[in-house]
């Protein structure tokens, strides 16, 4: 089992706690992610940004959680045979699952490097493969969670404060 996580230093304990207590979001959203199918990844994430808006959430912020969504959810669809995405939303955060089943990561450090990619010729024939995702989720999240059982699963997971 191979684990990541990217949490400013002092904020570990706090932040862990966010990631684990999921049980009281106000709203909790599932959409399911299959497998390569391009022209409807990206659908959920976009449901999630216009609730977003609608309850008045600061517009840079919009666009950091809009960012990373995006690239998790077509991650799962370019990388994995299928998955789901949770959106948990609090007042003041939200929580963002990606759960897939599929090959993992089996060396997620490798994996967060700028440029490093495996994706397939499909994959690239649709424009992705640059090897920036996961970057920009770690850049665009106030922190992150992967962790993944090489062969198997992978869950990315983050946090968003609204303020
Ligand atoms: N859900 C996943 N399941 C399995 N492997 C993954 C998953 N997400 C990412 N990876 C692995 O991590 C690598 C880097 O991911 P990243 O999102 O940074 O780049 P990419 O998806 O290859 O290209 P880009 O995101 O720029 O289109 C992927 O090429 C893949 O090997
Ligand atoms: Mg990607």
């Amino acid at each position: 089992m191979a684990d990541y996580w990217n949490i400013a230093p002092g904020m570990e304990s706090a932040l862990k706690e966010c990631f684990t207590r999921d049980v009281e979001a106000d709203v909790t959203l599932e959409f399911v992610i299959p497998e390569k199918d391009f022209n409807n990844a990206g659908k959920g994430s976009s449901e999630v940004k216009n609730l977003l808006k609608r309850l008045g959430v600061d517009s840079e912020v919009l666009r950091r959680i809009a960012v990373a969504s995006y690239e998790a959810e077509i991650n799962v669809a370019a990388h994995s045979i299928g998955g789901k995405m949770t959106s948990l939303i609090y007042d003041d955060r939200i929580h963002i699952k990606f759960e897939d089943k599929g090959p993992g990561i089996a060396d997620i450090k490798q994996a967060m490097v700028p440029g490093f990619s495996t994706a397939d010729d499909l994959v690239r024939e649709f424009g992705f493969g640059a090897g920036l995702g996961l970057p920009n989720i770690e850049k665009n999240s106030d922190a992150l969670h992967i962790s993944s059982e090489a062969g198997h699963t992978t869950l990315v997971e983050f946090l968003l404060f609204f303020t």
